[in-house]
């Protein structure tokens, strides 16, 4: 989704603010633009497409300034187009603005604003806001710009220049993500701290209801009413590199490699010496020992991380779960009862709708809880508890090391009140946790040369089929579900994920010579009922995928494709079973020439409802 950045320093500040946006490439974006303010006035330049081609612009177009903003757009409001990219001016030419988020009263704004005078050029609910500022200066603009920001309605995030003071960049943010990077002698503005990770650590997070300017590099802070607010400083863990591709042809794949050692790091976060570690989890064991149901809200890779919690939480600590995409749960009316527990998932923890969704479920008077990979992340400040997956930066769009420790955290989140529901024995848990220090080298031996030669020989067979079915039972449905999402989103090819029972509901009619069908057929309690959905398919002259667990022998026998996985209980297979599926995704995109870090219409994190 859109992107911000912001720079004031000693370097050269195009430089700066490209490559910032560069490193945001990843949030996902139509068009582009930076803006500038100097002893010349103001300067702009945009385009639309990749920002290697508002780089070859910049190169015929040398501008600079003292201070500069850079947007990357993800189109809402107005087809992608210079004219609608942002930064956008006011009618004198003097200052730009850059925005996410969308200002729902914008066009209530906009009349009043042309009724005025004001000459409006693109389609967008942005230029509003720079409108609404010149239309509120008159020899202040520092009193213009906190007299215009609480006028404005919805979710934003913005940064603005002004010629009359190229010393100075304005913020403000309601509900998008905004954040200040200090380094030294030089200030950073973005919406994301990847965009400066090379420059600087210590980081402002500004919240939601506060606006403020960076002058000559001081950070001025207040609340909408104009009071003056203290902000905290806090450093940034990641480092630079985990933003970097370290020989890999794509984030993806350098992600999917990087799973061993994030769900060691997440295992490291969350038990420790045979035991519980949930240090910011908040909710007292009392509580929890009252609560009767769960409920869990999240959207794409992170619901099917949900989903599999609900398996896992059923079956482990004999609670009822309720599962809901968060843009359908924040708008349909759930009953919920005081001794529910409400866990979001969000690798992002950004993204508009899960936020939304604590939000109201915070009015029924329920402790909440986040799963979530960014520190200081919106929704980290929305809950009672979080649990944090330690997954690192992840650039892909594909969520795939993000939903490995989600599923991981799911499983101790289920662990946990198992043990304080007094649900599961002592030696059984100790047997579970145990288990655990044996993910990561069973998921080094997915990722060894022959298995991916495997996998990527059946990728090159079926590159070209125009649909794909997933299936699975129990633990194995959610991730039949993000296999297909896995596909679709980086190939573009037609996939959908069934619960396996449910072939002969519907589905089954799908099944031709030309229909490949992944099955995850790990050993489990239904395995039998599994192999009798693959018979069904093979008879139907399907082109069966199996992805099964080592000494299996009857898998060899009945599918056409065999991917085979290390043996585990049912919910370390359903953390191991994901590997293929992702890496499966992965060269059926590359072999297809995809732009597999950059999907087309994706963006890493939807900040709008
Ligand atoms: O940041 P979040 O986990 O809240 O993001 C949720 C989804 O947008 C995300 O998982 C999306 O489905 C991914 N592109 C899937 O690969």
């Amino acid at each position: 989704m859109c992107g911000i950045v912001g720079y004031y320093g000693k370097r050269n500040v195009p430089e700066v603010v490209l490559n910032g946006l560069k490193t945001l490439e990843y949030r996902g974006y139509d068009s582009s633009g930076m803006a500038f303010a100097g002893k010349n006035g103001l300067s702009i330049i945009k385009s639309v497409g990749k920002i290697k081609e508002l780089e070859e612009k910049f190169k015929n177009n040398p501008i600079n300034g003292t201070v500069g903003i850079g947007h990357s757009r993800w189109a809402t409001h107005g087809v992608p187009s210079e004219v609608n990219a942002h930064p956008h001016i006011d009618c004198k030419n003097k200052i730009a603005v850059v925005h996410n988020g969308i200002i729902e009263n914008f066009m209530e704004l906009k009349n009043e604003l042309i009724a005025k005078g004001h000459k409006f050029v693109s389609d967008t609910d942005t230029e509003v806001i720079v409108h609404l500022i010149e239309d509120n200066y008159t020899d202040n603009f520092e009193e213009a710009f906190k007299k215009s920001v609480p006028l404005l309605r919805g979710a934003f995030a913005i940064a603005v220049i002004c010629a009359d003071c190229p010393d100075t960049i304005f913020f403000a943010r309601m509900k998008s993500p905004l954040v200040i990077g200090i380094g030294r002698g030089e200030t950073f503005l973005a919406s994301d701290v990847v965009a400066f990770l090379d420059y600087a650590r210590e980081v402002v997070y500004i919240d939601n209801g506060q606006l403020g300017f960076i002058k000559k590099g001081k950070i001025s802070m207040f609340d909408f009413d104009g009071n003056p607010i203290k902000y905290k400083t806090s450093m940034v863990l990641w480092d630079a590199e985990m933003a970097k591709k370290n020989g890999y042809k794509y984030f993806m794949l350098k992600e999917i490699y990087e799973q061993p050692e994030c769900l060691a790091k997440t295992i490291n976060g969350t038990i420790r010496n045979n035991d519980f570690y949930l240090p910011n989890f908040n909710i007292p064991v009392e509580h929890l020992k009252k609560i009767r149901r769960i409920s869990i809200v999240a959207c794409g890779t992170a619901y099917h991380a949900g989903f599999l919690g609900k398996y896992f939480i059923e079956e482990l600590a004999k609670l009822p779960v309720d599962i809901d995409v968060a843009s359908e749960f924040i708008y349909r009316e759930p009953i919920i009862s005081d001794d529910t527990l409400f866990i979001a998932i969000s690798q992002s923890g950004e993204t508009a709708d899960t936020k939304e969704a604590v939000v109201k479920a915070r009015k029924f008077g329920v402790k909440t809880v986040a799963v979530t990979n960014v520190v200081g992340s919106s929704i980290t400040r929305e809950v009672d508890g979080v649990i944090y997956t330690n997954a690192g930066f992840e650039k892909g769009v594909a969520a795939t090391k993000s939903f490995t420790t989600q599923v991981l955290v799911m499983y101790v989140i289920a662990l946990y009140l198992a043990k304080i529901r007094e649900m599961i024995s002592e030696e059984t848990l100790l047997e579970y946790i145990s288990e655990l220090s044996s993910i990561s080298q069973k998921i080094e031996i997915i990722l060894q040369h022959k298995n991916i030669e495997n996998i990527k020989m059946i990728a090159r067979m079926y590159q070209n089929c125009r649909d794909f079915l997933f299936l699975g039972r129990n633990v194995n449905y959610p991730l039949a579900l993000e296999g297909a999402l896995k596909l679709k989103e980086i190939s573009y090819i037609h996939a959908e994920g069934y619960a396996a029972g449910e072939m002969k509901h519907g589905p089954i009619a799908l099944i031709d010579e030309n229909c490949p069908v992944v099955v995850i057929m790990t050993k489990s309690k239904l395995y039998e009922k599994v192999i009798s959905n693959v018979k069904e398919v093979a008879a139907r002259k399907g082109l069966v995928i199996g992805i099964a667990s080592e000494g299996d022998d009857t898998a060899k026998t009945v599918v056409k494709n065999l991917i085979k996985i290390p043996d585990a209980s049912p919910y370390v297979s359903a953390i191991l079973s994901v590997i293929p599926l992702q890496l499966l995704s992965y060269y059926i995109a590359d072999v297809r020439g995809c732009d597999i870090d950059q999907p087309r219409n994706l963006a890493k994190s939807v900040t709008v409802e």
